[in-house]
């Protein structure tokens, strides 16, 4: 299981968590990128607070690394209110989420991660508090069991998730602002690369080293801080500390990335489709089995940036290689050209 690697998007170890939140944004216009999203949050935030009323909840989606935790402080910041942090995996009961509604201010933004794994008896309680923060709990059983109400101050709910596709509709639904936040352009990676020199106080020769770091990054701005202390490593043991084209360079190589910012996992998840499977198409589950690599991993943190690069086609029976994918691979192109993913109509929405 790869699921250490340097450029994986997810979060970590704790140290590593540490570094990132000393590089985090503080307020919206710390902010870099996603801008029509952070229209919407300045006119709603704006808005709401003309009326005093709480945010609209708010539901940011896609793959890690790309701001969504980051977004909900500045958020909560912007309203000028508390933020308290939980995650669908820690409100196992219906008394966990009593237990952190019930403990808000009014106004307060309560920030649940990971929202598709909110168990489902959980979701339940949770329709009423979004709705009318109400909470109605059920006590005794038989005959005797009864509703009570629990109320609890106007909030605003942000959830976030990597697999929008498993949320239930109704829950869904309840969110006001729904918004899939988008893979940065190298011209916003540079300028959060700046900013973190400035605050690690680190010194670069050269811009081209930065846009060199910033095209390896996946489009993501947790890979493309943590590949700039890997770099701010090496440079400080093999060199003068100062950050080069040829400290990036031979930084990165030692890592194995390669000048897409593709690593060993994607390139292993690209080869066995292209030579275990003839390019496809074929099932994610296959694939996976194949790897010994878990199918939702791979679907949350290789595919997504696969896709959008178009190396990867979804179609309806499954994945396949595209011609791209077979030339950076150095595959013959047989493998990309009879699944190319026109040959199969529409490509799938999921
Ligand atoms: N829009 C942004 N501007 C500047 N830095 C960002 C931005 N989005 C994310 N980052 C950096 O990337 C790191 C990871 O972001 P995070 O919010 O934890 O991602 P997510 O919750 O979506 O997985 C943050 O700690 C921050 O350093
Ligand atoms: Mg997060």
């Amino acid at each position: 299981m790869a699921t250490e690697r340097l450029i994986s998007p997810q979060e970590a170890r704790p140290e590593e968590e540490q570094a990132n939140v000393a590089l985090r944004p503080r307020s919206i216009d710390e902010y870099v990128g996603q801008a029509d999203l952070i229209r919407r949050l300045q006119i709603a935030i704006k808005a709401a607070t003309g009326r005093k009323e709480p945010t609209e909840h708010v539901l940011l989606h896609g793959p890690p690394g790309l701001g969504k935790t980051t977004l909900a402080h500045v958020i909560a910041k912007e309203m000028g209110t508390r933020l308290t942090i939980t995650s669908g995996p820690a409100l196992a009961k219906g008394t966990d989420l009593v237990a952190a509604l019930t403990r808000l201010q009014p106004g307060d933004v309560l920030f649940i991660d990971e929202i598709h794994r909110l168990p489902v008896a959980v979701e339940e309680f949770i329709y009423p508090a979004m709705e009318d923060y109400r909470i109605d709990v059920t006590v005794d059983s038989g005959i005797n069991a009864r509703t009570v109400q629990i109320t609890c101050k106007p909030f605003t709910l942000i959830g976030a998730t990597t697999r929008a596709g498993l949320l239930s509709s109704p829950l869904r639904s309840r969110f006001g602002i729904v918004h899939h936040l988008q893979y940065y352009s190298g011209e916003e990676l540079l300028q959060i690369l700046s900013r973190s020199c400035r605050l690690l106080a680190l010194e670069v020769a050269d811009r081209g080293a930065l846009e060199l770091i910033a095209s390896r990054s996946r489009g993501t701005p947790r890979i493309a801080n943590r590949l700039l202390r890997r770099v701010r490593d090496f440079a400080q043991v093999e060199s003068d500390g100062r950050v080069t084209s040829a400290s990036v360079e031979r930084a990165l190589a030692i890592e194995s990335i390669d000048r897409l910012g593709l690593d060993e996992l994607d390139r292993a998840f690209l080869r066995t489709i292209g030579t275990v499977y003839s390019g496809g198409p074929v099932g994610l589950e296959t694939i996976a089995a194949t790897m010994n690599e878990d199918g939702g991993t791979l679907e949350d943190v290789v595919e997504p940036y696969l896709l959008q690069i178009g190396f990867l086609a979804r179609t309806r029976r499954g994945r396949a290689l595209t011609r791209a994918a077979a030339e950076h691979l150095g595959l013959p192109l047989s493998v990309a050209a009879a699944t190319d993913p026109t040959l199969f109509g529409k490509e799938d929405a999921t």
